[in-house]
C-alpha cells in the first residue's frame, strides 16, 4: 500500500479502537509552548493599541482597505492578529496562553518566521517570530534585496501534538497550518496586503530558508518541519533560488531550545513527513478561482476585535438556531474566490468538501446536506456516496452555491456518535464533516498535507464567520474516520472524512479566568 495512504489508515479512530496513543498525559514532558533562539538578536514589536479601523465587511470589498506601510508597525499588526496571543486563561492554579490561530488541544505546533530586506524598523534577514513576547528573533542576517512584501514562512514542531496524540498528530500539525495560513490571509486582509502561498517552493529549501536544516543549532533540541511559504505584499515574490543565493554567505544566530526533557518516539510521524516532503517545482500550476458574487458579509464589527475575539466553544446550548440566510451566508463564505480572504491562499482547485449536519436552522428541515465547494465535484461526490440520497436543490440557495440535501432527518445522534461522541457536535445549529480528494495523492503525496491545511483554513473561515454572525465554532480532530464513510457509503478511493466541525451558541464557562493577552508585557509602546 502507499506509505502515505498506510498511515492515514493507521491513525484513523475506530468506534472501538483509538488510533495508536499515548496511554495518558505524561506531565512530566509536556512541551514547552514556546520556541526560543538563544543568542539570537531581538526586535520588540509593538502592540496594538486599538483595532485598526476596517470592519470585517471591508475585507471583502475589493479595494476597501487601503494597503498600510510595510514597516515595523505593521509587521507587529500582521504576525499580532494571526498568529499573536488572544488571552490568557486560568482554572484551579493553571494558567495558559490562547493565541488568535487555534490549535488541536492548544498545543501549537505551528512556528512562523519573517524573511524580509530592509524594512523600517527591521533588519533584513530571517526573523522567528515569538508570540508571547511579541518580539523577532534575527536568526540570520543576510543582503535580502527585493521590493513590496516580505515571505513568511510556516513550520511544525510534530513533537508537540504527538506528546498528547501519539500517531494521529501529524493531521492535526497540518490542520493547523491551514489555520495559521488562513489567520496569515485575514490578518494581511486588515492591512490591505495581497498574499499568494509560493507553491514551487520545495520543503527542503523552505528549511533552508528558515535554517531548521541547521543541525547544530537544533542540538538536544525538537526539529522543526517546512510546511507553507507565503508571499504578503504587493510586489512581486524572488525567486527560491534568489533567496537562498542571497542567503548563502549569511550570518546565523541563535540555539533553538528544547521542549521536553525527553520524549516518546512515534515513527510513522517522520515517515509519512518525508514521503508527504513537496519537492521544489513540484509542477502544480496555480489555479485561477472564479469569480463568483461575493456574499454580504455578516457584520460591520472591526475585523481585529472578531480576530482576537475568536474562541473555540467547549459546549453549546442545545437551543440556539441560525437562520437560513445566514446559514447559506456562512457556507458561501467557504466557496474559493479571487482576492477573497482566506482563498488568496488556496493556489489548487477545492480539493475538500463539505457533508453537513443541519440540526437547527430556521427555514431548513433538519438533515443531512452535501456542500461541493466547487460546482464541477458534484458528479463525483455524488457517484462516490449512497444511490438513495436525494441530492435535492434548497431553497432560497444562491444559483452558484452547491448545496444539496441528502436526506431530511435529525442527524444530531449520529453527528455526536461519529465525533468520537462530543455532545459539541450535536448541541450546535449544524456540524459537518470535511471529505478531501484522496485519488490523486498516491500520484502527488505532498497533496496529502495540502488537503489537510485545506481543511484547515475551511476551519479558520468557519471560526471567524460565526464569530462574525455572534456564534462560536469549534473544530473536531476526534471522529470515527471510518463510521463516516459506512454510513455515507463512501467510496474511499476517492473522497475520505479529514475534519469534523461545528457552529452555533456557545455556553461559556464561567469558572475560567480571563487575563489580557498582553498585560504581562507591561508598558511596552503600542501603535
Ligand atoms: C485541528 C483542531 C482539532 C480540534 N479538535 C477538537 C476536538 O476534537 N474537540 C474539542 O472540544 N476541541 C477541539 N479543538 C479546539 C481546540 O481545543 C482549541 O482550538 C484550543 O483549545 C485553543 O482554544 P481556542 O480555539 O479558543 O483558542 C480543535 C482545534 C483544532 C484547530
Amino acid at each position: 500500500m502507499d506509505p502515505v495512504l498506510a498511515y492515514h489508515e493507521r491513525s484513523k479512530h475506530h468506534v472501538d479502537r483509538y488510533a495508536p496513543g499515548p496511554d495518558g498525559l505524561d506531565w512530566a514532558t509536556q512541551p514547552e509552548p514556546f520556541r526560543r533562539y538563544a543568542g539570537a538578536r531581538e526586535t520588540e514589536l509593538p502592540l496594538l493599541a486599538e483595532d485598526p479601523a476596517v470592519a470585517w465587511s471591508d475585507l471583502f470589498r475589493q479595494d476597501a482597505v487601503p494597503s498600510r506601510r510595510l514597516d515595523r508597525a505593521g509587521i507587529a499588526c500582521l504576525l499580532q492578529l494571526s498568529l499573536g496571543l488572544s488571552a490568557w486563561k486560568s482554572y484551579g492554579g493553571n494558567r495558559w496562553a490562547l493565541r488568535c490561530n487555534p490549535s488541536s488541544g492548544n498545543l501549537h505546533p505551528t512556528e512562523a518566521y519573517l524573511i524580509c530586506p530592509e524594512l523600517p524598523g527591521v533588519a533584513a534577514g530571517v526573523h522567528h517570530y515569538c508570540p508571547d513576547r511579541h518580539v523577532l528573533e534575527q536568526r540570520a542576517t543576510a543582503p535580502l534585496a527585493w521590493r513590496d512584501g516580505v515571505l513568511v514562512a510556516l513550520t511544525g514542531i510534530h513533537w508537540r501534538e504527538a506528546w498528547k496524540y501519539g500517531m494521529r498528530a501529524f493531521r492535526y500539525c497540518q490542520h493547523d497550518c491551514g489555520h495559521g495560513l488562513a489567520a496569515l490571509a485575514y490578518a494581511a486582509a486588515v492591512l490591505g496586503w495581497p498574499v499568494r502561498l509560493l507553491s514551487d517552493w520545495g520543503d527542503d529549501q523552505i528549511a533552508a530558508l528558515v535554517g531548521t536544516d541547521r543541525m547544530t543549532d537544533f542540538a538536544g533540541a525538537e526539529r522543526e518541519t517546512a510546511e507553507a511559504i507565503v508571499w504578503i505584499g504587493s510586489g512581486a515574490p524572488p525567486a527560491a533560488a534568489d533567496v537562498l543565493a542571497a542567503l548563502a554567505g549569511a550570518e546565523w544566530a541563535g540555539r533553538a531550545n528544547a521542549l521536553s526533557p525527553d520524549h516518546r518516539d512515534w515513527p510513522d510521524i517522520p515517515a509519512v513527513a518525508a514521503a508527504t516532503c513537496r519537492p521544489a517545482d513540484s509542477g502544480a500550476e496555480p489555479v485561477t478561482l472564479p469569480p463568483l458574487p461575493v456574499p454580504a458579509p455578516a457584520s460591520t464589527e472591526a475585523a481585529g476585535l472578531l480576530v482576537r475575539r475568536r474562541r473555540s466553544a467547549q459546549a453549546f446550548d442545545g437551543r440556539t438556531a441560525i437562520d437560513a440566510a445566514s446559514f447559506l451566508r456562512m457556507l458561501d463564505a467557504l466557496l474559493p474566490r479571487a482576492g477573497m480572504p482566506p482563498w488568496s491562499l488556496q493556489a489548487q482547485a477545492p480539493g475538500v468538501h463539505l457533508v453537513l449536519f443541519v440540526h437547527r436552522v430556521t427555514g431548513l428541515e433538519p438533515g443531512i446536506y452535501c456542500l461541493a465547494r466547487d460546482a464541477e465535484a458534484l458528479p463525483a461526490l455524488r457517484a462516490a456516496m449512497r444511490a438513495d440520497w436525494l441530492w435535492a436543490a434548497v431553497p432560497g440557495c444562491p444559483a452558484h452555491l452547491p448545496l444539496r440535501l441528502l436526506a431530511p432527518l435529525d442527524a444530531r445522534a449520529f453527528a455526536a456518535g461519529v465525533s468520537c461522541h462530543q455532545d459539541i457536535a450535536a448541541d450546535s445549529a449544524f456540524s459537518l464533516a470535511m471529505l478531501a480528494r484522496f485519488d490523486d495523492i498516491a500520484a502527488a503525496p505532498w497533496r496529502y498535507c495540502e488537503r489537510f491545511r485545506e481543511a484547515g483554513m475551511i476551519g479558520q473561515a468557519l471560526y471567524l464567520e460565526a464569530e462574525a454572525a455572534g456564534l462560536q465554532g469549534t473544530g473536531i480532530g476526534c471522529y470515527f474516520d471510518d463510521a463516516v464513510h459506512r454510513a455515507l457509503e463512501l467510496d474511499t478511493a476517492v473522497f475520505q472524512d479529514v475534519y469534523h466541525f461545528t457552529v452555533g451558541g456557545a455556553v461559556i464557562d464561567a469558572r475560567l479566568g480571563t487575563e489580557a493577552p498582553y498585560a504581562h508585557l507591561g508598558d511596552r509602546p503600542a501603535v
